[in-house]
């Protein structure tokens, strides 16, 4: 390689980092990383800006689950993502609805808006992710909301994606209904770190679907470079429990998140 190509391609990596980065500079004032006095992050801590809960996420794993961490992709679980922050203020700017409405999220992190939409309107949230993120959000629930509320109003499960995987959870007990009124799932689509596991998420919202065509579904994706998104969409739109796949318009500060409704079949 010559000079000016091992340049370019030092700056091409740089701009695509830049891209790429999700520091804590891209957080609005109101989300706050907590670091240690070594620098080491170990809560996230929100003030949505309607609520008089300050939401403290725990992001320190168990001791056992560290080297799964850093064998795999699962640390991006511990992060607030832009779409997690737009698809939360969309649900909050267009759903009114109190108390008795339920909502599943999928590959949900943090699970932030489920968090905020069961602190802001009762709603009563299952929140799902792989292992062994889902010890994680049992142990930030139970921090924020109270022991009691984990298991009556929140609870956390495995889900990793597939049909059965859906199947296994409709089986359990959860609240009165085994229906969800909304199922929702923020940037869990990006190739170079998930590969085509889309097609699994596919699968288990189409599942969804089919279980309730009523379900509001909502999906926010950020837009990054070969991200998958596209081939996403049009598997969505072409499996069988899916009648239409909506953008929908909604303003953000981060114009790289769009958000999609997805309707199933009545
Ligand atoms: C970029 S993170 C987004 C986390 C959160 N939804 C947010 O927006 O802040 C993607 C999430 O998808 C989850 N995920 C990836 N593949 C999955 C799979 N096959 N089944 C379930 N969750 C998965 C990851 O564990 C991770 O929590």
């Amino acid at each position: 390689m010559t000079e000016t190509e091992t340049l370019e391609a030092t700056n091409t990596k740089k701009v695509e980092e830049e891209e790429d980065s999700d520091d804590d500079e891209d957080y609005p004032r109101w989300i706050r990383s907590i670091r240690s006095k070594t620098g080491l992050e170990t809560a996230i801590e929100i003030d949505w800006p309607s609520s008089s809960q300050t939401l403290t996420l725990s992001t320190c794993m168990e001791p056992d689950d560290i080297a799964p961490m850093f064998d795999g992709t699962q640390w991006a679980g511990t992060r607030v993502w832009r779409s997690s922050i737009v698809a939360t203020q969309y649900l909050l700017a267009h759903h009114h609805e109190q108390s008795d409405q339920t909502l599943l999220e999928l590959g949900c992190g943090l699970g932030v808006p489920g968090m905020i939409l069961h602190a802001l309107r009762g709603w009563k949230v299952v929140l799902t992710d792989k292992d062994p993120l889902p010890k994680q959000l049992e142990n930030n629930s139970k921090t924020n909301f109270g022991e009691e509320v984990y298991g009556a109003q929140i609870q956390a499960h495995e889900l990793d994606w597939s049909r059965d995987g859906v199947q296994e959870l409709m089986k359990k007990q959860y609240f009165s209904s085994q229906q969800f009124d909304f199922v929702v799932n923020c940037d869990c689509v990006y190739e170079p770190l998930y590969g085509e596991s889309w097609k699994l998420l596919v699968e288990t919202m189409d599942e969804l679907l089919r279980i309730n065509p009523q379900t509001v579904m909502i999906t926010s994706l950020e837009r990054r470079k070969a991200d998958g998104v596209d081939k996403f969409l049009k598997a969505l739109e072409q499996s069988d429990h899916i009648s239409k796949v909506e953008r929908l318009d909604f303003e953000t500060d981060w114009p790289e998140v769009q958000l999609y409704r997805v309707y199933g079949c009545l």
